[in-house]
């Protein structure tokens, strides 16, 4: 299996104000949900196989505070999914793309990891695997 688009995130500073604006626009619900490791709440909705996910900085720091303070709302990130991510970082590395960090547990039973901006022209790429 191939990879496959999983979410796109998209940093927010008004989660309530953005939920709603979005399942408007895409006339779908959104499911919120709070990741306290991240320090964030997500609005997710869902598109067939992949998501929208607006994330909002749950205090001041952070690196989405961050990243809102330096750049503004908009993506910050999208994430592809695949069958075997100890395989496709490999595969990747062996591309020349770099990562930030190891395979790591993510949300609802995931294991991610990212690959760094610079990697993919300007944009952070999440891989991800398992979980819902
Ligand atoms: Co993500």
């Amino acid at each position: 299996m191939g990879l496959e688009i999983d979410h796109v995130a998209i940093a927010v500073s008004d989660l309530d104000e953005a939920a709603e604006r979005y399942s408007r626009a895409l006339g779908v619900e959104a499911v919120r949900e709070t990741v306290e490791s991240e320090g964030v709440n997500v609005a997710i909705m869902r598109l067939g196989a992949a998501r929208v996910e607006l994330i909002s900085p749950i205090g001041e720091d952070g690196p989405i505070a961050a990243f809102i303070k330096k750049r503004g709302e908009g993506i910050h990130h999208m994430a592809l999914r695949t069958g075997d991510i100890d395989a496709e970082v490999e595969r990747m590395e062996g591309c020349g793309l770099r990562f930030l960090g190891g395979v790591r547990a993510g949300s609802e039973g995931t294991r991610v990891t990212f690959i760094h901006p610079k990697s993919l022209n300007g944009v952070l790429t999440e891989l991800c695997t398992g979980g819902t």
